[in-house]
C-alpha cells in the first residue's frame, strides 16, 4: 500500500493524526492529512476550555470545523477529551466539590451529546494518575471530589452516547513496570470487574529521553487487551524521530489483535507541540516524507 491509512486498514486498523483547526487552510497540511490519515482527533479544539468557555454555554465551531472536515473526507473522528485536570477554562478552576462535580457530568452531557453517534471513541478521562512510584491518582479539583470520579465521568459518557467506546487516556503508562501503567491496569481490572463502562485504554505514547520506548511495550498492550479492552495508541511522537522505533511502536500494535489504531500527534515536525527542532513526526517541516515514515509505512 502507499499511504498509511491504506496500509493500516489492510491490517484491519486506522492510522490517525491530531489536527488543528487554525492549519485548515493549510494546502500542504490537509492534502498530507487527507492522504495519510483515516482517523481524527482534534489537537485541542474538542478539549473542555475550547467547548464551554463559559458555564453552560458550550462552543463547537472550532471542534465541529474539524469534525466536519475529517467527514467530508471520509475520515473518523476521536474526541479528545472530556475530563481533564488541564486545559479546563478558568471558571472550572475554581470549583471544588459538589458544584465541580455536577459541572463535570453537565459538561459530558453537553459534549458528547452534541457529537451522539458521531465518534468512533471518546477520551472520557485524561491523565488522572501521578507520575513517579505511588501509583496514587493525581491531585486534582476532579480527583478532590471523590475517588469515584472516574467511573462517575465514564457511566455518564456512556448514557449520553451509547455507541462510542470509551476510552481511559494517559502517557507514562506504556512501560509495564511503571507504577503508573500497574495502577492503571488495576482501575480498569476493577472497572471491568464491576461493570464500570469502559472499552479502550489510550497510550498517549510521548516517547523521549526520560520516557523512552521500552520494548516492553508489547507486554503493556498485551496485557491490558486481556482485561477485554482495546488499546489504541493515541498521541504518538517520538522526540528525535528515530525510524527503528517507530517500526518497533507500529510491530507492537500489530502483534496484539485488539490494538485497534495508532494516532500521531501532528503532521509535519512544524505541527508538533514539542516544536519542530524536535523532529518527533513523520513529515518534515516541509511536507517531506521522513525516515521514519517509510519504517512506518513498511512495518504496516
Ligand atoms: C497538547 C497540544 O498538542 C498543544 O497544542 C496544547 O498547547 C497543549 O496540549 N497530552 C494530551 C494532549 O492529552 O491533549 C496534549 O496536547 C499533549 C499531551
Amino acid at each position: 500500500e502507499s499511504t498509511l491509512a491504506a496500509a493500516a486498514e489492510q491490517t484491519g486498523r486506522y492510522f490517525g493524526t491530531a489536527i488543528a483547526a487554525g492549519k485548515l487552510g493549510d494546502s500542504q497540511y490537509t492534502t498530507i492529512a487527507n492522504r495519510e490519515f483515516n482517523m481524527i482527533t482534534a489537537e485541542n479544539e474538542m478539549k473542555i476550555d475550547a467547548t464551554e468557555p463559559n458555564r453552560g454555554q458550550f462552543n463547537f465551531s472550532n471542534g465541529d470545523r474539524i469534525y466536519n472536515w475529517a467527514v467530508q473526507n471520509g475520515k473518523r473522528v476521536r474526541g479528545h477529551t472530556l475530563a481533564w485536570h488541564n486545559q479546563q477554562p478558568y471558571w472550572m478552576q475554581q470549583l471544588e466539590g459538589y458544584d465541580l462535580r455536577q459541572a463535570m457530568i453537565n459538561h459530558i452531557n453537553g459534549v458528547v451529546g452534541h457529537y451522539k453517534g458521531k465518534i468512533y471513541a471518546w477520551d472520557v478521562v485524561n491523565e488522572a494518575f501521578d507520575d513517579g512510584n505511588s501509583g496514587a491518582r493525581r491531585n486534582s479539583n476532579l480527583q478532590r471530589t471523590g475517588n469515584d470520579w472516574i467511573e462517575v465521568a465514564f457511566r455518564t459518557a456512556r448514557a449520553a452516547d451509547p455507541d462510542a467506546k470509551l476510552c481511559y487516556n494517559d502517557y507514562n503508562i506504556d512501560n509495564w513496570n511503571w507504577a503508573k501503567t500497574q495502577a492503571v491496569y488495576n482501575m480498569v481490572r476493577d472497572f471491568k470487574s464491576r461493570g464500570v463502562p469502559i472499552d479502550c485504554v489510550g497510550l498517549q505514547s510521548h516517547f523521549n529521553s526520560n520516557s523512552p520506548y521500552n520494548p516492553n511495550y508489547r507486554t503493556t498492550i498485551q496485557s491490558f487487551a486481556a482485561l477485554g479492552v482495546d488499546v489504541q495508541i493515541t498521541e504518538l511522537d517520538i522526540q528525535g524521530g528515530s525510524a527503528s522505533t517507530y517500526a518497533s511502536v507500529v510491530n507492537d500494535c500489530l502483534a496484539v489483535p485488539r490494538c485497534t489504531g495508532i494516532t500521531v500527534w501532528g503532521v509535519r515536525d512544524t505541527d508538533s507541540w514539542l516544536g519542530s527542532q524536535a523532529s518527533a513526526l513523520l513529515f518534515d517541516g516541509n511536507g517531506n516524507k521522513k525516515a521514519a515514515y517509510t519504517a512506518v509505512l513498511n512495518a504496516l
